[in-house]
């Protein structure tokens, strides 16, 4: 099949992959690719981390999407920044520790891990008074460096010529096709010391959220802002907010230097879940991937390959299929 991808982001690049190592021939359009929000995110596989009160159905494709990541790691090649070391899950005041201990209690009755652990044990730079869990599930990997190694594998042109079939996977741009995305701007930071950490940390301080994700080259992220906003600015508040709840929970932090500040906007859909699935014979879609665009690529990649070969979408999609807003 000729494959037609609109949309250069992880999504649509994965798809762009997975359809070429099938033996198609694929073409991804995007004028700036790669540089849209997978340039943003931090990188976070979470499905337990990311199991909110009421989706059990996306949580259940979130487990799915996390189990495909190692395969996807080892055939792809070279070093992504995959780490499995595993996410804390912590709290400051009281405050916070009671809401986190109703999410963990969600958690476990979804059964996952969740283990009891003293924070500054396993991480000796976190605030002596914090307080939570080890979910040794989540784990993350380097968004950049996955979006250059597709990109080193992917045609990318300026327009789709002649294919037999098209995938719409532009992220917040697929609402100029009529889809209900919408974007929810996110601001994080990048910041650059001396190692501090191993495990990705996500905390609340004081009711302010925050998430640690440290990478093997001495980088660490924090994120991320949540604003129903389309702006592309960062807001002064918005990173004093970050750095404030950053480093109430590793105080060293405040000695790294303020590398990058970047903004993405996550696609969000109506009941924040994908939209993947068949909109029309000749048209698929793969969007609306919301705060899970980095976790669900390759198993986006390998649903939307059997929907081009003919094959039926896979069971654990089909809740999440574009005709459940029309
Ligand atoms: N996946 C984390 C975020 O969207 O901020």
């Amino acid at each position: 099949m000729r494959v037609g991808v609109i949309g250069g982001g992880i999504i649509g690049l994965s798809i762009g992959w997975e359809c070429s190592r099938r033996g198609h021939e694929v073409v991804v359009v995007d004028p700036a690719p790669g540089r849209g929000a997978s340039h943003v995110a931090a990188g976070m596989l979470a499905p337990v981390g990311e199991s909110y009160f009421g989706e059990h159905e996306l949580t259940r494709l979130l487990v799915e999407a996390a189990a495909a990541w190692p395969g996807f790691v080892t055939a792809l090649g070279g070093d992504l920044g995959y780490r499995s070391e595993g996410t804390l899950q912590i709290g400051l005041t009281v405050d916070d520790l009671a809401d986190l201990k109703r999410l963990w209690e969600h958690q476990k009755t979804l059964g996952f891990a969740v283990e009891p652990v003293a924070p500054s044990d396993v991480e000796p730079s976190l605030h002596p008074r914090a307080r939570g869990v080890l979910v040794p599930a989540d784990h993350q990997v380097d968004p950049r460096r996955v979006v250059n190694r597709l990109l080193s594998e992917v045609t990318v042109a300026e327009s789709l010529d002649d294919v037999d079939i098209t995938v719409l996977a532009a992220g917040i741009g697929s609402a100029a096709w009529g889809l209900p995305i919408r974007p929810v701007k996110g601001v994080v930071l990048r910041l650059r010391g001396p190692h501090l950490l191993d495990h990705v940390i996500r905390g609340i301080a004081d009711r302010r959220p925050v998430y640690l994700v440290p990478r093997d080259d001495g980088e660490v992220l924090m994120g991320a802002s949540m604003r129903e906003s389309a702006d592309t600015a960062a807001s002064a508040g918005e990173v004093r907010d970050l750095l404030r709840s950053a480093t109430d929970l590793v105080p060293d932090l405040a000695e790294h230097t303020l590398a990058e500040v970047s903004v993405g906007h996550r696609p969000a859909t109506p009941d924040g879940a994908p939209i993947v699935g068949q909109l029309r014979p000749d048209l698929l879609v793969a969007t609306g991937h919301y705060r899970h665009g980095v976790l669900a690529a390759p198993l986006t990649a390998t649903a939307i390959a059997d929907l081009v070969e003919g094959k039926p979408l896979p069971a654990i999609w089909q809740p999440f299929q574009p005709g459940r807003f029309a």
